[in-house]
């Protein structure tokens, strides 16, 4: 095991530093010999998701703003002469299901079969075919440096990579722009019927289809959402996205997005539209507000409207040509602005987010946000790349005030 492969302390930090390419493919190739006993045929990989701005838009047929992170899920796969599947990850969050491997077939896959850890691969599996795309068994190992943290898609990371692996080995030929997208609805139909984690596909759209330094806006209207690439360069002005994961794993059957989803739905269908997006183009929508039956309804269509706004605000400062700094102050106040407006509005934070968000703000970060569905998991803020230690610092430090356990670290 590498020094750079396992979390770093720097002095008192928890640094998660990505893997190397070379160095995921071969844990990944000696994890499936090791657990399965065969040498892979090959392996594939994809990344983790960062949404820069755009949380929980996705099922509601909105906007939202992903890159990737250089964390990547590793697939060594071998493809068999039955239909047998057989699965090894190396993950120990995986042990939910007693074990780390899963045997089954191909056309015995289901919710019940494929329980907790492997529903993710196996969702795949199934989707392919519900799709009508279909070829032997395979044996896969599975190895990830992607922090297991809903909030940098974990789990479309694991899908998207497996996607890739059998897309080549089925010669299915899905490498065009459709082709991905097509791969990314299959990963989104297993989450949602095989995990039972109802996804809007936010995470694997964005995995499968955002290329490294680039953002893509992906705009949920159509059954298949838009993408729109857009540069992304933080890196050239001496900026960098720090991840800050508060370490608070929460379990919500269905995830948070299902149980925001239907309070959503509600309010689009008070309002006779068919989905809160609509708000979005509606100059009289602060009006319409009062037409929502309680107030919660009222907040979580203020969140989704004002959330849509914010992503074509960064979208249009990140494509601008005006002062590059001027541009990164508006970024990071919208980027403040959508923490509150999850916060109070979504009600989808938590005390350690709240705080990651404050103390990173308080160190002279640009801004700040909760990423991913909430309930704990990441915090990501704009800072200045040389502050990155300092900054990170002073979050560990407004922690163990807190006396709560230390955050860990990670840059895009
Ligand atoms: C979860 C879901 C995504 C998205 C985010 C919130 O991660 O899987 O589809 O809804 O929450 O933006």
């Amino acid at each position: 095991m590498g020094e750079n492969t396992t979390p770093t302390s720097t002095r008192d930090l928890v640094w998660m530093p990505a893997w190397t390419r070379a160095q995921g493919e071969q844990r990944a190739r000696s994890h499936l010999s090791q657990a399965l006993g065969v040498d892979a045929d090959g392996v594939w990989s994809a990344p983790g998701q960062l949404t820069i701005i755009g949380e929980h838009t996705d099922y509601n047929n909105g906007l939202t703003l992903p890159t990737i992170t250089p964390h990547r899920t590793f697939v060594a796969a071998k493809l068999r002469d039955d239909d047998r599947v057989r699965m090894a990850s190396d993950n120990a969050v995986f042990d939910d299901n007693g074990g780390q491997v899963w045997e089954g077939t191909l056309d015995s896959i289901s919710a019940e079969t494929a329980a907790g850890w492997p529903s993710y691969a196996a969702g795949v599996l199934w989707a392919l075919q519900e799709h009508g795309l279909t070829g032997k068994g395979v044996d896969l190992g599975i190895v990830s440096c992607v922090p297991w943290s809903t909030g940098l898609s974990n789990s479309a990371s694991v899908e998207a990579a497996v996607a890739r692996a059998m897309n080549d080995l089925w010669k299915l030929s899905l490498d065009s722009e459709a082709g991905l997208s097509e791969l990314a609805e299959a990963c989104t139909d297993g989450e949602n019927q095989i995990a039972r984690m109802a996804t809007g596909g936010l995470g694997q759209h964005a995995v499968l289809r955002c290329h490294d330094n680039e953002a893509i806006l992906l705009d949920f209207r159509d059954s298949i959402p838009d993408a729109t690439a857009c540069p992304l360069y933080f890196p050239d002005y001496g900026l960098a996205m720090l991840v800050i994961d508060t370490m608070v794993r929460f379990h919500i059957p269905g995830g948070v997005s299902g149980m925001r989803k239907e309070e959503c739905m509600r309010a689009a269908e008070e309002l006779g539209l068919s989905s809160l997006r609509d708000l979005h183009h509606d100059p009289a929508r602060l009006n319409r507000l009062v037409e929502l039956s309680d107030e919660t309804l009222r907040k979580r269509a203020r969140h989704v409207y004002s959330e849509n706004d914010r992503v074509m605000l960064v979208k249009e400062e990140l494509s601008g040509t005006g002062p590059a700094h001027e541009r990164f102050v508006s970024i990071g106040k919208a980027l403040s602005r959508s923490h509150t407006s999850l916060a109070a509005d979504f009600e989808v934070s938590c005390p350690e987010l709240d705080l990651a968000v404050q103390a990173a703000s308080m160190a002279g970060a640009l801004g700040a946000r909760m990423v991913g569905g909430g309930f704990g998991g990441p915090a990501v803020a704009l800072i200045r790349r040389s502050l990155a230690e300092r900054t990170a610092h002073a979050i560990a430090q407004a922690f163990r005030d807190h006396g709560y356990d230390d955050p860990h670290f990670l840059l895009v």
